[in-house]
Parts: structure tokens; C-alpha cells; sequence
């Protein structure tokens, strides 16, 4: 054979992958295969591929007379709205897109050539774990696998997206990664799946229940994003790459942007008239970021707390908002993890932090104290004093206690610190506040009702509003709601050189 056509067949194998039967056991799944998936995620004809000679080593269990070229995973560079990305897909038609020692190597190349240059890199998932037949050299590719996600965690954003079973060392490496997408009725993720559940723990759960997308987006919070197919998860990779940078040297994206009327009348009359009564925070951010620039992240998992990115005068910022709509916006365990989490990505990539404060304190009770709402509510207090990022903070409404402090104070290095009227600053509400110090008044009154009343007025006069916070400085200015998003625009463009460091260390000792 001329050497140009010995080429040209040797691509052509490598691009049937296990082969058209089960290619179509796969369309019939309504699974994409890994090279389509490729071509949707990338900028057309961008994709460059990598290894697509390469062969596995083994031998045993027959594996020398059964051997696709590329070895069950596909990966190459390409460009995602211009900018380049290095891009891995398992491809589930060959051995299950399970992991041996040679697709293991791919993989670590990638994230090398990733890490040198400052790339972005995309992981799509879809594996049964392990090469069985290969025993100890597939779980070395495994931790060979994890120890690059973590020493490139911070350095280059990495994520995940989850298109298939993914169990065993499969959902490890996703996991250290920033963020993780799931496909709903398609994707699965666990350690061990139904069969090992039922025999260890007589437990008869289904895939779906035990690792399907909704179970890690309500449950576990293991996976930030669910979409409803293949193509809108794609979509929602392409989307979150628009507001992070490449690398952790480099500053987020922006879009154009033309300054325009900036006040917005319709906050001035958003926070009730009584401070019980909800309303919906993820509205105030509607008001506040550009045109439907929002995207949330763990839309599903601790509504309590919002976070997501959006664009303020085109520049991304990374929004963490008390949702006074669920649980009054209390912080709880998982809340506090998830806030924690967020904050941290942000200011690995320099993603400007926004602060929405409407919070009545931390969860009360023993379900949340046994299981530690000390430790993992110091996970978010941890994470915005470590924070160098520019951080304001805008308190709508309470801003109760410990989560007072949490929250993006001033005293945590805040830089800016904004208060709308109706904000309350203060250890407690006015009820409890009163119920506390003026007991032995209210219960040695003729009318201990109408003492609560009169006392609990007195508290609200004095603490219940933000001007004794602006007196010492702890909030800076006190606005109409309607200015806010004009003032956030000229802070972030004020601290956009913002220079700080956390002291000279090895790392930290966050509160895991
Ligand atoms: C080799 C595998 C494989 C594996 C699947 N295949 N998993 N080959 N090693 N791990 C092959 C099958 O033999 C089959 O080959 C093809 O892939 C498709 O598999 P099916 O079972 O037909 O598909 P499906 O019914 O969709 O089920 C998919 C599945 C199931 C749920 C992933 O295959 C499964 O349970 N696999 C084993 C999962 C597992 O226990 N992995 C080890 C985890 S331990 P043919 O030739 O028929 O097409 C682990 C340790 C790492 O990963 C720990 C690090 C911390």
C-alpha cells in the first residue's frame, strides 16, 4: 500500500472507534459518541487531535488479538468562541470507555500540554471505570490522572461533564475537578453501583436514584449543572467558559459593553414591608447584572444560597446572594460548602466577588450542629477572608450575627460595603433581641404584650436599620437601591488593579 493510503486507512479506523454497531447501541442510548460530542463543543473545524495511533499494551484475557486505535479515548486542542481549549472524550463503543494504562497516558499528556500553556481543560466522561482486564497498571493510570487535576487545580479551570456511566476511579477525577455537568437519564455517577449497594447494604435502589443527575444536583451537590441532553450540556460548557479566564495569570474575559441609563427604579420598592416576608433575590440580580448574563451554578442544591456568574458593564463577577425565598436565606451546612466552594473558584481566576446580603444567621439545631455546622459554616468565613479578588457586599436587608461577619464584611476585607435603608445590622432580629435583654421588664409588666411591642421598637430604632454600621465605617455608603448597579459599576472599574496577597505559606488549613 502507497504510504499516503497506509495513512488515510489508519485514520479511517481510528475514526470508527468500536465500530458502527456500536455506534448505533449508542445513538440508540440517545448518547452522542465521543467525536460528535467533540465537533459540537468546539469551534468548527478547530478540533487538532492527539494519539490517535495509539494502541493499548496488554495482553491478557485475549486483549492482543482486540485493539482499536486511539484506545477508547479521543484527545486534541481546538477553539471554544476563539479561544483554545485542550478537550478529552472517552469513547463508551470502545471497551466501554473504560480507562487502561495507554488512555490513561493520553489523557495525562493533554492535561500536560494543558498546564504548560494555560488552557482551559475539558473533560467528556463516559466510562465504565477501570480496564477490568488490566488490573493495577489501569488504577496507576487512575492516580496518575488525579494527581495532575490536582496539582493543575487553580492554575488552569478544568471542567467535567459527565455522558455516561462513570463509576469506580471515573467519578474521582471529576470530582477534584471546578465543576461538573450531567445529563439527565443518560448520565450516572457512583462509587459502586446498584449491584455492590444491594449486596453491601440490602439497599434496591436504581442507577437513576442512586447517581443520576438529579440525585447529585439535589442531594449531593456533586454536579453544579443538569441538562436535559447532550447538546444543551455542551452548550452550558461553552457558556461557563465565557466568564473564566484561561489561566489564573490572566483576568476574565469581558464583552462590549456601552454605558447607558444605569439606575433601576423597580429595587426601590422590591424588599416587602414586613422583614418576614420573602422576595425573590435572583430578581435583584436580574436588576443588577447586564441582560441576561446570569448563569447559575447549583441551581438545585441549597436554594438558600445563590451563586453563579454574570457581567456587570460586560466584566464578569462571581455572585453569592442569601435567597431570602428558602429557609428565610438562613446559612446552613450545605449552603455554607457550596458558598464556600464558589468563592474559591473566583479567586483562584480572578473573578470579581458580589456579595447580596439578605441572611438571619446560621441554622439553629442538632441535625446541623451533629453535623457540623461550626466547621462547614467556618468554610465560608474561611473563604471570603482568604479571598483577594475585589469583594463588595451589598446588605439589602438582615444581616444577622455570625453571618453578619461571614458575609463579606468589611472587617473580612471587604472593599466595599453598600447598605440599602431597609438593611439591619445587628447580633439579632428585634424580637429576639428584645425577648433576650428586657425579659424580666416584659414579664414584670401590667401589659407584657404591648411591652414586647414598645421594646422591640426601641431595638429596631437603634439596630434594626444600617446607619449605626455607616457611623463606624463598616458600611460605607447607604443608597437607594436604584443606584446600586451604577455604583458596582464604577467600584469594579475602580479595583480592577486591586493588588493583595494572602501572607508568604505553604497553603492554608481551610476547615475541610
Ligand atoms: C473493560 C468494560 C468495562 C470495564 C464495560 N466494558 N466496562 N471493559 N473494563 N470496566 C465493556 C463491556 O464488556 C462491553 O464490551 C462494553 O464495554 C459495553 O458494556 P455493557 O456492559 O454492554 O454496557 P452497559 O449495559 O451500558 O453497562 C455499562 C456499565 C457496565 C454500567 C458501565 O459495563 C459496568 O458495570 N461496567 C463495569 C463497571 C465497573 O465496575 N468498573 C470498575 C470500577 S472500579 P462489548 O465488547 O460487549 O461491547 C474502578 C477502580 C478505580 O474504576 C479506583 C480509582 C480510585
Amino acid at each position: 500500500m502507497h504510504p499516503a493510503e497506509k495513512l488515510e486507512a489508519l485514520r479511517r479506523q481510528a475514526e470508527e472507534g468500536g465500530g458502527p454497531v456500536r455506534i448505533s447501541e449508542q445513538h440508540k442510548k440517545g448518547k452522542l459518541t465521543a467525536r460528535e460530542r467533540i465537533a459540537l463543543l468546539l469551534d468548527e473545524g478547530s478540533f487538532v487531535e492527539l494519539g490517535n495511533m495509539v494502541r493499548h499494551r496488554s495482553t491478557d484475557f485475549g486483549l492482543d488479538k482486540e485493539y482499536y486505535l486511539g484506545d477508547g479515548v479521543i484527545t486534541g486542542t481546538g477553539t471554544i468562541a476563539g479561544r483554545k481549549v485542550c478537550v478529552y472524550a472517552q469513547d463508551f463503543t470502545v471497551f466501554g470507555g473504560s480507562l487502561s494504562e495507554t488512555h490513561a497516558e493520553k489523557i495525562c499528556r493533554l492535561m500536560d500540554l494543558a498546564m504548560k500553556n494555560g488552557l482551559p481543560l475539558i473533560g467528556l466522561n463516559d466510562s465504565g471505570g477501570a480496564r477490568i482486564q488490566e488490573g493495577v497498571v489501569s488504577l496507576g493510570g487512575y492516580a496518575d490522572i488525579f494527581y495532575r487535576n490536582t496539582r493543575a487545580s487553580g492554575v488552569i479551570p478544568q471542567l467535567s461533564a459527565i455522558m455516561g456511566p462513570c463509576a469506580g476511579g471515573a467519578v474521582y477525577s471529576p470530582a477534584i475537578t471546578d465543576f461538573v455537568f450531567m445529563v439527565e437519564n443518560t448520565s450516572y455517577m457512583f462509587v459502586t453501583g446498584p449491584n455492590v449497594v444491594k449486596a453491601v447494604t440490602h439497599e434496591d435502589v436504581t442507577a437513576e436514584e442512586l447517581g443520576g443527575a438529579q440525585a447529585h444536583a439535589r442531594r449531593s451537590g456533586v454536579t453544579h449543572f443538569v441538562a436535559s441532553n447532550e447538546v444543551e450540556c455542551i452548550r452550558q460548557i461553552r457558556q461557563l467558559l465565557s466568564y473564566v479566564p484561561q489561566n489564573c495569570e490572566e483576568l476574565p474575559p469581558a464583552v462590549a459593553y456601552t454605558p447607558a441609563n444605569e439606575l433601576r427604579p423597580a429595587l426601590d420598592t422590591i424588599i416587602p414591608d414586613h422583614p418576614n416576608k420573602p422576595y425573590d433575590m435572583k430578581e435583584v440580580i436580574r436588576q443588577l447584572a447586564d441582560a441576561d448574563s446570569f448563569m447559575e451554578v447549583h441551581e438545585s442544591f441549597a436554594e438558600n444560597l445563590i451563586v453563579g456568574f454574570a457581567r456587570i458593564a460586560g466584566r464578569s463577577v462571581g455572585i453569592v446572594a442569601n435567597q431570602p425565598m428558602v429557609l428565610a436565606g438562613v446559612l446552613d451546612i450545605k449552603a455554607s460548602v457550596k458558598g464556600a466552594r464558589f468563592v474559591r473558584f473566583c479567586d483562584c481566576f480572578n473573578i470579581p466577588l458580589l456579595v447580596l446580603e439578605d441572611v438571619p444567621g446560621f441554622m439553629p439545631g442538632t441535625d446541623q450542629e451533629w453535623n457540623g455546622i461550626i466547621s462547614n459554616g467556618a468554610k465560608l468565613l474561611y473563604a471570603f477572608c482568604e479571598a483577594t479578588v475585589p469583594k463588595i457586599t451589598v446588605i439589602t436587608r438582615k444581616a444577622y450575627g455570625g453571618a453578619y461577619c461571614v458575609m463579606n464584611s468589611k472587617h473580612i476585607g471587604a472593599d466595599l460595603n453598600l447598605a440599602w435603608p431597609s438593611a439591619e445590622i445587628a447580633v439579632m432580629g428585634p424580637k429576639g433581641a428584645a425577648e433576650i435583654i428586657f425579659r424580666k421588664q416584659i414579664q414584670q409588666a401590667e401589659n407584657p404584650e404591648a411591652k414586647l411591642e414598645e421594646k422591640v421598637r426601641e431595638y429596631s430604632e437603634k439596630f434594626a436599620n444600617p446607619y449605626a454600621a455607616a457611623a463606624r465605617g463598616f458600611v460605607d455608603e447607604v443608597i437607594h437601591p436604584r443606584e446600586t448597579r451604577e455604583r458596582l459599576i464604577r467600584a469594579y472599574e475602580l479595583l480592577i488593579n486591586k493588588v493583595d496577597h494572602m501572607p508568604e505559606k505553604k497553603h492554608g488549613n481551610i476547615p475541610l
